[in-house]
């Protein structure tokens, strides 16, 4: 049983060179009432002491040593597992600069609900402040952030995701530009009156609050544990937050992988990607190429930061530290370098426990085990109805495990990048692989990016669910100002601007099934790219872009033939001009912040079908 004995404000640690840091935790502890005030270091040492005490108190499972070292299970409460975007506001002063896309409430009135809920949030429970850096330290694109949590879930996993604690702090020096991250799970543990209760496993409140304050660069997230709505340094400031600074300093934040692939003859290219979730990303940041002679190395499998350097050309970094993967559908089939990344130290969130202390998940293997601790907890065997991993079951874990790593993965002012490509889930219209007219032609690509829901029927384009440059749920300001922005960002660039591809691993044949075989074979779309960039091929000039000759796509050895390819290419009049109707009713109703150069590069495509 714990007791209220709220820290002594006096008594409370102060560890910053920056005053506003220090006067900012003293302001929290007064607010929230924790019973002890800790910096975190980011040492091996607090790493392996707040694990212990939460195998001790039952809030993690230490998995069998013999079979993952120094790896840990957690159970997240049945109603908090995954990002809340119903719950998540961007507090900008103006409703207007949100944009259609974000929930919106002002900031004032948010702060005070807010105030509301933080007052005594964190009694009977220590609170944590973690300073941390997105990118590596003292770099050029690197910013800097702390933050406050009472959670030692999100302790540990900040410190796996980014550089995080006394290194990190020194780094925010008395002038310096730093991010205020504010967590709370909302369980308090003893209430206004002084009654105590009992914790739990994962503590978290049915009231949840992911809000943004993009002016005064300023995250404040309330009652949920859950990775995306409580590591604040990924998504809320490394895309929301981060979008907007970007905007107003000439910069980009995105949702993208970052890899580097080198060809046979030994060149090296840098690649970013922005993907929908749940489109692999993570699958194309580590693929093993099944083309022999390339080489894929990683960097990042979700989110880059972009600013141009001293030579013109655009730099970019991975500001995380590590990956938090989805686990169900990784195995050694789909995703071997992932499976190797977290044979050790890794950080495991309702997945399946086995009878012999590791885990499982759908997908990791072919066959079940006969029986497993669900991610629940209660008993699992093959064929019980229910999956034994929550689909968005997670493994959290330093990206320098990762056995494809690159080795200008630190690389302080990033890399230039040579390639831009933007990919959907797409059953019908869009090509295995096509360029870009243009940058501003690249725009409208990245604009209209979606995925047609799996459940649809052949042709539906209407059911199209849009996830404009992978960053719906992301762009911490308008979607429209945010396109503008993607568009200065070229003309800035100019000739130096990185090549804009579209591609497409999801195409389907009338049958329903894959028309490309997808994984380690999508390097076979990338070696066209790679070779119309040498000049050793060229493109077909067609309404939506430059596409591949067919015969210039490498198909030794695997089982595509010319009939295929010709489905994997097709760019079907019909279909694509109930797609561009489509897309005018969506460039409108994001309204009239919609820069007219997206509307001219839609007229420019209809025109292209008009002339065939
Ligand atoms: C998250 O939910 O924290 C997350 C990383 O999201 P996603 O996998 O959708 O990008
Ligand atoms: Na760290
Ligand atoms: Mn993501």
């Amino acid at each position: 049983m714990t007791s209220h004995s709220p820290v002594v404000i006096d008594d409370i640690p102060q560890l910053s060179a920056n005053e506003k840091v220090n006067a900012w935790v003293v302001k929290v502890a007064q607010l929230t009432q924790p019973n002890e005030v800790v910096w975190c270091d980011g040492s091996q040492e607090e790493f392996d002491r707040i694990a212990t005490e939460m195998v001790e108190a039952g809030t993690l499972i230490k998995l069998n040593p013999e079979l993952r070292p120094n790896s840990f299970l957690a159970r997240s409460d049945a109603s908090d597992v995954a990002r809340v975007e119903s719950r998540t506001f961007i507090c900008s002063k103006e409703f207007e600069d949100a944009g259609p896309t974000n929930n919106w409430r002002n900031p004032d009135v948010m702060r005070a609900e807010l105030n509301t809920l933080f007052a005594g949030s964190m009694r009977g429970r220590t609170m944590y402040v973690v300073p941390f850096a997105m990118g590596p330290l003292g770099g050029k694109i690197t910013q800097y952030g702390v933050e406050i949590t009472d959670s030692p879930y999100v302790v540990l996993s900040m410190a796996l995701m980014t550089r995080s604690g006394s290194e990190a702090l020194k780094y925010i020096e008395p002038e310096s530009q730093w991010v205020k991250a504010l967590h709370s799970v909302g369980y308090p543990l003893v209430d206004a009156e002084g009654n105590e209760r009992e914790d739990v496993a994962w503590p978290c409140n049915d009231t949840k609050y992911i809000t943004h304050f993009p002016e005064a660069r300023e995250i404040i997230s309330y009652g949920s544990g859950y990775g995306g709505n409580a590591l604040l340094g990924k998504k809320c400031f490394a895309l929301r937050i981060a979008s907007a600074m970007a905007h107003d300093e000439g910069w980009m934040a995105e949702h993208m992988l970052l890899i580097q692939v080198t060809n046979p003859q030994g060149k090296k290219y840098t690649i970013t990607g922005a993907f929908p979730s749940a489109t692999g990303k993570t699958n194309l940041a580590m693929m093993r190429p099944k083309v022999d002679g390339w080489k894929v190395e990683t960097i990042g499998d979700d989110i880059v930061w972009m600013r141009p350097g001293d030579d013109g050309r655009l730099y970019a970094i991975n500001p995380e530290y590590g990956f938090f993967g989805v686990a169900p559908g990784t195995g050694y089939s789909t995703n071997p370098v992932a499976m190797d990344t977290i044979k050790k130290n890794t950080i495991f969130t309702n997945v399946a426990l086995t009878d012999d202390g590791d885990v499982w998940w759908e997908g990791m293997t072919d066959t079940a085990p006969s029986h497993l601790i669900d991610w629940q907890g209660n008993d699992w065997t093959p064929g019980c109805g229910s999956p034994a991993a929550h689909p968005n079951g997670r493994f959290t874990v330093t990206a320098d495990q990762c056995p494809t790593i690159s080795p200008d993965w630190e690389a302080a002012d990033g890399v230039p990048v040579d390639v831009i490509l933007f990919g959907g889930r797409r059953r019908t219209n869009v090509p295995l692989v096509f360029r870009s007219k243009s940058w501003e032609h690249g725009c409208f690509l990245g604009a209209t990016l979606g995925s047609e829901q799996t459940a649809a029927a052949e042709g539906p384009v209407g059911v199209l669910r849009r996830d404009p440059f992978a960053m719906q749920p992301f762009a911490g300001y308008h979607m429209g100002d945010y396109w503008n922005h993607w568009l200065t960002m070229g003309r800035k660039l100019g000739k130096k601007a990185p090549a804009i591809f579209q591609v497409n691993w999801f195409r389907r044949d009338k049958d329903g099934s894959f028309l490309w075989p997808g994984f380690g074979e999508n390097i076979r779309a990338i070696e066209w790219i790679i070779d119309l960039l040498e000049g050793e091929v060229e493109p077909v000039g067609t309404p939506i872009g430059l596409l591949p000759k067919t015969e210039d796509i490498n198909v030794d050895g695997i089982d595509v033939d010319e009939a295929t390819l010709k489905k994997i290419f097709a760019v079907p009049a019909e279909g694509w001009e109930k797609e561009l109707d489509v897309t005018e009713d969506y460039f409108n109703s994001i309204g009239d912040r919609v820069p007219n150069a997206m509307y001219s590069q839609l007229a420019a495509v209809r025109e292209g079908f008009a002339k065939l």
